[in-house]
């Protein structure tokens, strides 16, 4: 299984914290140059595009763009095709929403939550289409919360739900041009998004979310990382459209009785 990607353009989006940095610097170290997307965070973005630089000796581009708004999408977009005229892998990272009971959920909630996750991601699948060569790769981030039920993730789940199904549909859609593309469903992951989810009450949760996980740890963000590096290898072209469950084997657990 081949995975250099010397050569080769990633771009990222939500990649200055948690998962999508932790992609970058995976897929940087396989030696594809990136691309960084990021809404506000210019001072974690400009420390990953250093780090990228100092220990891969990549090239590196930025783009922020809060992706919940339709015309930063489309500035994203143009900013995106005038730097890069190729573009061989598109990590579709980036997620925001209102974590909240369905019931308090208002319009702009919606709209914001399915603009990061469903419109941005369709319309930039469309706009970077012509910038993709045959074997282009293109991964989706899903969330446990469409397989299982999280309080307060109902309108995240029904996006990232939308967003499996779009990954289905795009790579049948593209499978003739040769462009791949996949999703991936991690457990749970350590992220700042925890930390804003849960609150003064961080700790515990993740203590508690521990304990639900077989191996008795929450996912490193390394980890996700290494499975989007294997969905971009050649050897994962057959897994089109597949979206790969990795949750540790939460989802086969027992909630009454664990063994533990
Ligand atoms: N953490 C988990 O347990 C977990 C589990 C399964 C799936 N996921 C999924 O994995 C992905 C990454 O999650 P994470 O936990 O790594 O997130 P995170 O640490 O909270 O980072 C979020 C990233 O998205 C960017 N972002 C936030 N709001 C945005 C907006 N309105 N427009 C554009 N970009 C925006 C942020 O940019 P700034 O830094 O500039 O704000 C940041 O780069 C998400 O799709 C999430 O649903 C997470």
């Amino acid at each position: 299984m081949s995975l250099e990607l010397k050569g080769k353009t990633a771009l990222i989006t939500g990649a200055s914290r948690g998962i999508g940095r932790a992609v970058a610097l995976k897929l940087a170290s396989l030696g594809a140059d990136i691309a960084i997307h990021y809404r506000k965070n210019l001072e974690e973005a400009e420390a990953l595009e250093a780090e990228l630089g100092s220990r891969f000796g990549v090239k590196c581009s930025k783009f922020a763009a809060d992706l919940s708004e339709l015309s930063d999408i489309h500035r994203f977009m143009d900013e995106v095709k005038a730097a890069h005229p190729r573009l061989d892998i598109y990590v579709a990272n980036a997620a925001a929403t209102a974590f909240k009971p369905l019931e308090q959920i208002r319009e702009h909630h919606i709209a914001k939550t399915m603009n990061i996750t469903v419109t941005a991601f369709i319309l930039a699948m469309n706009a970077f289409k012509p910038l993709m060569p045959p074997g282009g790769k293109v991964i989706t981030v899903s969330g446990i919360d469409t397989k299982k039920y999280c309080a307060n993730h109902g309108l995240l789940a029904a996006a990232k739900s939308a967003l499996e199904t779009l990954t289905r549909y795009y790579a049948v859609e593209w499978a003739a041009e040769q462009i791949f593309v996949h999703g991936v469903n991690p457990g749970l992951v350590d992220t700042d998004s925890l930390k804003v989810y849960f609150g003064s009450s961080y700790e515990e949760a993740k203590a508690g979310l521990s304990r639900l996980v077989p191996m008795g740890k929450l996912m490193p963000t390394g980890d996700v990382a290494e499975l989007v590096a294997f969905l971009c290898s050649r050897a994962a072209d057959w897994m089109n459209g597949e979206t790969l469950y990795a949750d540790g084997g939460v989802g086969f657990m027992m909630p009454v009785y664990s063994g533990k």
